[in-house]
């Protein structure tokens, strides 16, 4: 937050993929006194905040609430549904991919890692920089004629890269394959900012969490059941108390939690899902698209590569770029922490070093993410970095000449 070589004034830019900037209206809410969570008010909350996640995840299932970060919902998803030993098929698209691979291996399961092979020209991992190929799933499902593999896992909007993934195609694949594996997705930074079908795309548990597009501090995450996933919980033997669904999803019929639930966060998520609904879904993933339309006319014109190679599953929450080589990628970070008080992403895992994230999602609007680019721009200059031209001129030609997605009401939407 304290720029280090000198006195913050103004506000921060955390222009990082999550935690998303906290608008006042949830902070206002978050503050009003904590109330008795077996009270009667509790209740009224508690049915108030099920059945609005039930809207942003598309889903009239249970939506399951964990006082934990994103990390917790994970191993809830995979603890729940899963026994020891089982095998789980996951896909490589960066790092939470791995983290979440890696989680499978530490509880006992036998995760199998599939990717595209190689790099290419920027020397990274093709793997990094495209999304799931749903027909390598569907391949290596045709191949488990005995059905050993019990869940495929992807993930939507990999946050290290800046790609997404075509969850509906996945759901195609598994069932081309006619296997009866779950599907798992993680979208942790895609809800409430990417267009997110729970229902609709066959996902069996969903995993996402507070500090994204819900634009509320770190602290909740979520599975979104189907009720396949219900019912192959039931017999599955990996140890669960904490996690285990069926407690949670019978109390919350009355709004209440076996446990003492975070209560001042779940004001905030009350109202973040009121202003979600004011603007109305489609409005908030156009805005994000339009968004992250205006960052990559910046990238394009600063003449660097973005992380991910496919336009058609570019991210609509942030946007990685790949320093030219020999320019590292942390060092220009702290240098623009430093001078201009902006946060951004850094490289993680296999591109540490290589590439920066600009998050553009939550609660931002034209200008602050001009200036969020202007920093970046300053930033490159002061590193020597030669650029094609000016990004900043770029995104502003592009945000002036495209209106902005109008809200259901009809009021622009910032
Ligand atoms: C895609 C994805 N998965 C998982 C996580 C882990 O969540 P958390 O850090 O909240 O535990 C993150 C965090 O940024 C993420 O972006």
């Amino acid at each position: 937050m304290i720029a280090l070589d000198q006195h913050p004034s103004g506000r921060h830019f955390l222009q990082i993929p999550g935690p998303s900037p906290v608008p006042d209206r949830i902070l206002r809410a978050m503050s009003l006194p904590t109330i008795d969570h077996r009270g009667p008010e509790f209740g009224v909350l508690g049915k108030k905040v099920i059945a609005g996640l039930q809207q942003v995840f598309q889903t009239r299932h249970p939506v399951v609430i964990y006082p934990a970060s994103g990390t917790g919902a994970w191993e809830a998803a995979l603890v729940n549904v899963t026994s020891p030993g089982d095998a789980v098929l996951m896909y490589e698209t960066g790092h939470f991919a791995t983290l979440w691979n890696r989680m499978a291996l530490r509880l006992g399961l036998k995760p199998e890692f599939l990717a595209l092979p190689g790099s290419d020209e920027t020397g990274l991992p093709r793997s990094w920089r495209h999304g799931v190929q749903a027909e390598l799933i569907e391949q290596r499902l045709r191949d488990d004629r005995g059905h050993a593999i019990k869940a495929v896992c992807v993930v939507h909007n990999e946050t290290s890269t800046g790609v997404t993934s075509d969850i509906a195609a996945v759901r195609r694949a598994i069932d081309a394959a006619k296997h009866p594996a779950l599907l798992m997705v993680d979208t942790i930074s895609g809800l409430a900012s990417a267009d997110y079908r729970h229902d609709e795309w066959g996902v069996d548990v969903t995993v996402s969490g507070s500090q994204k597009g819900l634009m509320l501090p770190p602290g909740i995450s979520f599975n979104a059941l189907s009720p396949k996933a219900t019912a192959v919980s039931q017999s599955a033997t990996l140890p669960k108390a904490f996690w285990a669904w069926d407690e949670i999803v019978e109390m919350n019929q009355t709004g209440y939690w076996p446990y003492t639930p975070n209560t001042n966060l779940l004001y905030g998520l009350a109202e973040s899902l009121d202003m979600l609904q004011e603007q109305g879904l489609p409005v908030v993933f156009a805005r994000h698209q339009r968004w992250a339309e205006g960052v990559r006319a910046a990238v394009r014109a600063w003449g660097l590569p973005i992380q991910c190679a496919d336009e058609r599953v570019f991210s609509p929450v942030l946007t990685g770029v790949i320093t030219p080589q020999g320019v590292d990628a942390d060092a220009l970070r702290k240098l623009i922490h430093q001078r201009f008080d902006l946060s951004l992403g850094a490289g993680l895992g296999k591109l540490k070093g290589r590439m920066f994230r600009i998050g553009h999602l939550g609660d931002c609007n034209d200008l602050t993410l001009m200036a969020a680019l202007s920093g970046v721009e300053m930033g490159l200059k002061l590193a020597g970095v030669p650029l094609a031209g000016s990004g900043v001129a770029a995104a502003m030609e592009f945000f002036a000449a495209t209106p902005q997605p109008r809200s259901v009401a009809g009021a622009p939407v910032s």
